[in-house]
C-alpha cells in the first residue's frame, strides 16, 4: 500500500488502484443466507405486512447452502476481498449454548474465501439479534455487551488467524435510530431515550467485542484489525439558508459523529452519557469501516421535532437512484477525506452501492465511487479498500426483494444467479486494477 498522499491523479488516464488495496463486495447473513430464526424473521412471520413486497428472508438467496459456488463466482470476478456477517442466532441458538456445526460452517466460509484468494472481512452483528436476546430486552439490556463479547470470543477461537479484519457492529447509528427512535425495525420502539440507550449498548458491545477479539488473537499469536462499519450520511444545510445552517449540526453530530467521537475519546459522550469512561473503548478502532450511500441536503423544518428540526431537501440538480438517494461521488470523496482528517485512522469502505432495478446506473456509479475513493487517497486519506454493496440481489430489509443493489441477479423462483452488465465492468476493474477515466 502506498503512503497516503503519494498518488498522482491525472484526468483522462486510467487510475491505477494502489498495491494491496482491497476490492470486493459485502453482504449480511440475514439478507442472503435463508433458514434462520432471529428477531427479524419472527417479525416477518408475525407481521408480514411490514415488508413491502410481502416477502421474507426465509429463503434469502439460499447462500447458506450455496456459499461455495457463490464465493467461486465472486473470486471469478477478480475480487481480492469479501465481507460477510456471522448470524449470532445461528451460532448461539440458546443463551450460552454454542452450535459447533454453525461455527464450522462459518469457519469454512472463511477458509473458502482464503482458498479463493479473497481476504475475509467478518461482521459479528448486522442488524439482527437472537430471539432469546430480543426477549430479554435486546439493546436495552445492560447485560448484552457481555454476551456479545462472549460470542465474539467464540468466533475468534473458531476462525483463528484466518480472520484479520473484523467489524464488530454494523451501522450502530442506523440501527439505534430506525429500530428505537423511528420504530420501523424490531423492536419498534419510538423513543429518543431508548435510541440513546441502544447507542450506549452498541458502543459497549463494540468495546467488549474488540477486547475479546484482541485477547484471543494475542493468546494465539496473531494480529487483528477491528472496527465498526460506520454509516456516514452527512447532512448538508440547504445553501443560502441560515436556519438550515443552524439546525443541521446537532442531528449531524448525533448521527454521524457521536459514536465515532465516543470511540476516539474512550468516553460515553453527551447527550447519551456525561463523559464517563467506557472500559475497553479508548483505542478500540484499528481502522474505520465506512458505509457510504449518500449525502443528504437538509432544510430547517419547524414541524420536524422528531428529527431535530431538519427535513430532507433534495437538490433537483443531483441525480437519484431508485431508492431516491442522491448520487454524488464527490460527496463520497469529501466524506472520506473528512473522516480521515478528523480520526487519522486507515479507512476501509465497508459498503457503497446503488439501488438500481434495471442495472442502468450501477456500472457508472461503481466506477465513479471507486475512483472517488482512490482520489481521496490522493488527497491524503489512507484508504485501504472498497467493498461494493452488494454481490447478489437480496433481501433488502423492509423493501423485500424489490430493491436491487446487486451486481448479480437472482431468479426468485429458481434462485439461479445471473451476472449483470455491471458485474462485467467490476470484473474488468478488479482484473486490470485500473479504473477507466471519466467519459
Ligand atoms: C446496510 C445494508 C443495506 C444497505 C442498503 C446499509 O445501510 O448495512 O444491510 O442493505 O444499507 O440499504
Amino acid at each position: 500500500m502506498s503512503e497516503p498522499g503519494t498518488l498522482a491523479i491525472e484526468t483522462g488516464a486510467p487510475l491505477r488502484i494502489p498495491e494491496g488495496f482491497l476490492l470486493g463486495t459485502a453482504s449480511a447473513a440475514h439478507q442472503v443466507e435463508g433458514d434462520l430464526w432471529n428477531d427479524w424473521m419472527r417479525m416477518e412471520r408475525r407481521e408480514p405486512w411490514r415488508i413491502k413486497d410481502g416477502s421474507s428472508a426465509a429463503v434469502g438467496i439460499d447462500h447458506l447452502h450455496r456459499y461455495r459456488d457463490d464465493l467461486k463466482m465472486l473470486a471469478g470476478l477478480g475480487q481480492n476481498a469479501e465481507r460477510f456477517s456471522v448470524e449470532w442466532s445461528r451460532v448461539e441458538p440458546q443463551p450460552g449454548r454454542f452450535d459447533a456445526r454453525a461455527l464450522r460452517h462459518y469457519a469454512d466460509v472463511v477458509a473458502t474465501c482464503r482458498e479463493l484468494g479473497m481476504e475475509p472481512i467478518v461482521t459479528l452483528q448486522h442488524f439482527t439479534l437472537p430471539v432469546w436476546l430480543a426477549d430479554r430486552g435486546g439493546l436495552l439490556n445492560p447485560g448484552t455487551p457481555r454476551l456479545f463479547a462472549r460470542y465474539a470470543a467464540t468466533c475468534a477461537e473458531a476462525f483463528g488467524a484466518a480472520v484479520r479484519w473484523w467489524v464488530t457492529v454494523n451501522e450502530p447509528n442506523v440501527l439505534a435510530s430506525v429500530a428505537y427512535a423511528a420504530g420501523e425495525w424490531p423492536p419498534h420502539r419510538r423513543s429518543p431515550l431508548a435510541a440513546m440507550r441502544a447507542q450506549a449498548t452498541l458502543l459497549r458491545m463494540h468495546a467488549g467485542a474488540t477486547r475479546a477479539l484482541r485477547e484471543v488473537a494475542a493468546r494465539r499469536g496473531h494480529r487483528v484489525l477491528v472496527s465498526i462499519a460506520h454509516h456516514e450520511r452527512p447532512f448538508r444545510p440547504r445553501p443560502g439558508s441560515p436556519a438550515a445552517r443552524l439546525a443541521a449540526p446537532l442531528p449531524d453530530y448525533l448521527f454521524n459523529r457521536w459514536f465515532l467521537r465516543s470511540c476516539a475519546s474512550g468516553r460515553l459522550l453527551p447527550p447519551v452519557g456525561h463523559g464517563q469512561p467506557v472500559p475497553g473503548l479508548a483505542g478500540s478502532l484499528d481502522y474505520l469501516g465506512v458505509n457510504f450511500y449518500a449525502e443528504e441536503r437538509v432544510r430547517f423544518d419547524p414541524r420536524a421535532a422528531g428529527t431535530l428540526f431538519i427535513s430532507p431537501d433534495p437538490d433537483p440538480s443531483v441525480p437519484r437512484s431508485s431508492s431516491g438517494w442522491s448520487i454524488d461521488p464527490d460527496a463520497f470523496r469529501r466524506a472520506l477525506v473528512g473522516l480521515w482528517r478528523e480520526f487519522r485512522l486507515p479507512l476501509l469502505v465497508t459498503e457503497n452501492g446503488v439501488a438500481d432495478e434495471d442495472d442502468e446506473l450501477r456500472a457508472a456509479f461503481l466506477t465513479d465511487h471507486l475512483r472517488a475513493a482512490v482520489e481521496a487517497a490522493g488527497d491524503g486519506a489512507d484508504v485501504r479498500g472498497y467493498l461494493y454493496w452488494t454481490a447478489f440481489d437480496n433481501f433488502e430489509w423492509l423493501e423485500g426483494y424489490r430493491m436491487r443493489f446487486g451486481l448479480i441477479a437472482v431468479d426468485r423462483i429458481t434462485l439461479q444467479r445471473r451476472p449483470k452488465r455491471s458485474a462485467a465492468v467490476f470484473a474488468q476493474i478488479c482484473r486490470s486494477r485500473e479504473i477507466p477515466p471519466r467519459p
